[in-house]
């Protein structure tokens, strides 16, 4: 096969003129995805969990992170909307697409792209928990650092960046941008 280079740290022309420096390159993702991905299958080698992924931002890592589970996971979407600015979270969500799954007895694992103000994640664990599952956990890719309005028991987390805008691997800024391979600094319009 032939070798690639790792050229997933620098921006793609396409998207360069909105983008500062990479956070997280494509092959970090991957490696880390891996490393949960074993963690998940260790702690739920017994009962396996049903994976709900926060759709949109959390698409790309759900369906890495699904294959890289060696269980019979079975997984679920939700889809929500935050109120709030382009980059800022109000915590007032509003389920816009439900589970389809019965949560009764089972373990829950709701994967997520990335935690802020962490009230969207918070809104959402009671939601679930109001629908008796067995347990329910987070595993998140992204935790910004010191940004937390909340006290958050993440079970699994991919990495701890600093509290820039984002986008990349999933995450957007007005639906742009989820399509980059990486993880990138935001520096187009809006961002401050
Ligand atoms: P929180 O409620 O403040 O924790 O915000 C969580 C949600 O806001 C995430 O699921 C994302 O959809 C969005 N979000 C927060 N920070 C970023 C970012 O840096 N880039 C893209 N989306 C973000």
């Amino acid at each position: 096969m032939q070798v690639v280079p790792d050229t997933s740290a620098t921006p793609p022309a396409w998207a360069a003129h909105d983008l500062g420096p990479v956070v997280i390159s494509q092959d970090h993702i991957a490696a880390r995805v891996h490393e949960l991905g074993r963690a998940i299958t260790e702690d739920y080698a017994g009962d396996p969990p049903l994976l709900v992924g926060v759709l949109k931002g959390a698409s790309m890592f759900m369906t890495d992170l699904a294959r890289s589970i060696e269980l019979a996971v079975d997984l679920d979407f939700m889809a929500v909307s935050s109120y709030g600015s382009a980059t800022k979270s109000s915590g007032i969500v509003r389920i816009v697409k439900d589970l389809e799954a019965d949560l009764s007895g089972r373990h829950v694992l709701v994967v997520e792209d990335i935690v802020d103000s962490g009230l969207t994640l918070n809104y959402l664990r009671k939601y679930l928990e109001a629908r008796k599952p067995k347990s329910v956990e987070v595993c998140a890719l992204l935790l910004k650092e010191g940004e937390q309005r909340v006290s958050l028991d993440l079970r699994y987390v991919g990495f701890t960046i600093p509290p820039t805008f984002v986008v990349g691997y999933g995450l957007d800024v007005a639906e742009r941008y989820r399509n980059l391979g990486g993880i990138f600094t935001y520096t187009g319009p809006g961002s401050h």
